[in-house]
């Protein structure tokens, strides 16, 4: 409305997440129209720029939609025209008053509500907090800050972590991102369990035999080795991605879509999980590895990573939910750097047709016969199910088909980015996107331990080649509960 207006401080301009995603999606949200009449923009960091600078640097991560070109020039440039740059260090109050002060000028007597994203490094958070809330706090609107993971390493820093913000914030400020729950699959997930009556009835340990919750991707950690040894691949993408994937295909049907509902179940399914067993995670590394002339990297390699590290960059994991719904069934998670193709993909296998009249068709490979539902995430969203289907003609004979939905096939639009969503939730106060702090407490009990034990027994990761499928570990332990990853072993 006219009488208030909305402040967005970039904390950490110059970085490489604001660059490739922070001010590309508030563009997209302006181009579409989403942002509210009064906004302005801010990057904040601590090296001296102009305006002028800030928006020369914005400028150029700026993209234009596919379908959306036409004043897409003119666009930018009234978007740049409301952004603005305040250089300080992220532990002075001072600067931060600054901020305050040229904020108030943009705001020019409005209603103030203002949302700060942090995207700088963990060890700064809580004094950035500090400073932003004790110099910057709106006077009369709402003040919110954003965070990014990492939360914390363990249960205890991440209590920590938790309890510093809360001396500044509360839980209801508090926006911590996980940018997979942005993501349109992610989103949908619900729409295609509570919305549709064909799946709901099939989705439990009655008639599934296994869930798979796969991230490949095919470069390795180039650039981020010094972030990436002290947390790994469990702690990267496991911990939070993979886990807020489960807990979203798990959870019993919420009272309503109001955010605490939604959460209140996520809650319970992570509650519910079973203590994950060492024995029950493979972990591997990437090692160098020459291909058609090529020579990549191995992550030791990395400048920036110890020559003896065993920080994990594949690691594959079976957890069990202990509820009446889902007893018994092997959740397997599977993720890793440097493997040999990018993908993000949940797969449901469905349990044999009891009694099938058509087993012979299949031969020995009876597995072959059972119907899975894949949802990718990405690249290339699809939803797709694997039915048995008569090949057309006069014998009878079986194969796999798929009811497949592909997105770019079906919706002409293009899918906007994680953050958009996430932004434009975070400015209408929206939080059902958002991890609360009991969800985190639950996923880091869960990890915990297991990270301890790793750790402390200095496991050695198996290690696998560049470009590869990754450790075969991750078949064996597949194999213990009976199951194949991918689409039954065969190649799509
Ligand atoms: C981040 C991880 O959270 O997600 C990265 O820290 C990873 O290691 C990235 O590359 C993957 O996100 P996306 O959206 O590209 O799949």
């Amino acid at each position: 409305d006219d009488k208030s207006t909305v402040s967005i401080t970039v904390v950490g301009a110059s970085g490489d997440l604001a660059k490739k995603k922070i001010f590309p999606a508030l563009f997209a949200l302006y181009y579409e129209d989403c942002l509210p009449k009064h906004f302005t923009i801010f990057g904040y960091a601590r090296s001296k720029m102009t305006d002028a600078e800030l928006r020369n640097m914005v400028r150029k991560t700026l993209t234009c939609r596919i379908d959306k070109r036409e004043n897409c020039g003119e666009k930018m440039e009234e978007f740049l025209s409301r952004c603005f740059y305040q250089s300080g260090q992220y532990d002075s109050e001072e600067n931060f008053e600054e901020l305050d002060k040229k904020l108030k000028e943009h705001e020019a007597g409005r209603v103030s509500n203002r949302l700060f994203y942090l995207s700088i490094p963990p060890n700064i958070f809580v004094n950035a907090v500090k400073c932003a809330t004790l110099s910057a706090t709106s006077a009369n609107g709402w003040t919110r800050v954003i965070v990014e993971k990492p939360f914390g390493r363990d249960s205890e820093s991440s209590a920590a972590l938790t309890s510093a913000l809360k001396q500044y914030l509360e839980e209801d400020q508090i926006f911590r991102i996980d940018h997979y729950l942005g993501k349109e699959l992610i989103e949908n997930l619900s729409v295609l369990r509570f919305s549709n009556l064909i799946f709901e009835p099939l989705w439990s340990r009655q008639y599934i035999r296994n869930v798979q919750l796969i991230f490949s991707e095919d470069f390795g950690t180039e650039g981020r080795g010094g972030y990436f040894d002290h947390y790994g691949i469990i702690r990267d993408i496991m911990q939070n991605h993979l886990l807020q994937i489960l807990a979203i295909f798990a959870m019993e049907t919420p009272v309503s879509l109001d955010a605490e509902d939604i959460r209140n179940e996520k809650v319970k399914v992570l509650r519910s999980m079973m203590p994950l067993r060492a024995d029950d995670v493979v972990i591997g590394q990437y090692k160098s590895h020459t291909k058609g002339g090529v020579s990549y990297p191995g992550y030791t390699d990395d400048k920036t990573v110890p020559n003896d590290s065993l920080t994990p960059t594949f690691a594959a994991a079976a957890l069990f939910i202990n509820n009446a719904r889902w007893d018994g069934v092997p959740f397997l998670m599977k993720a890793g750097k440097a493997l040999h193709n990018r993908r993000a993909e949940i797969r449901v296998q469905f349990r044999h047709v009891p009694g099938n009249l058509y087993n012979r068709s299949f031969g020995t490979d009876l597995d072959r016969a059972t119907n899975e539902l894949v949802i990718r995430v990405q690249p290339d969203e699809a939803i797709y199910l694997k039915i048995n289907n008569k090949v057309p003609g006069l014998g009878m004979r079986l194969d796999r088909s798929n009811l497949n939905l592909l997105y770019k096939a079906r919706y002409s639009k293009e899918i906007p980015c994680a953050y958009e969503r996430l932004l434009l939730d975070a400015i209408e106060g929206e939080r059902r996107l958002f991890i609360r702090s009991d969800e985190l407490d639950a996923a880091w009990s869960l990890f915990t331990p297991l990270l301890k034990e790793l750790d402390e027994k200095k496991i050695i990761p198996e290690y696998y080649p560049y470009g590869s499928r990754g450790p075969v570990g991750a078949h064996y332990l597949a194999a213990k509960y009976n199951v194949k990853w991918g689409d039954l072993g065969v190649e799509e």
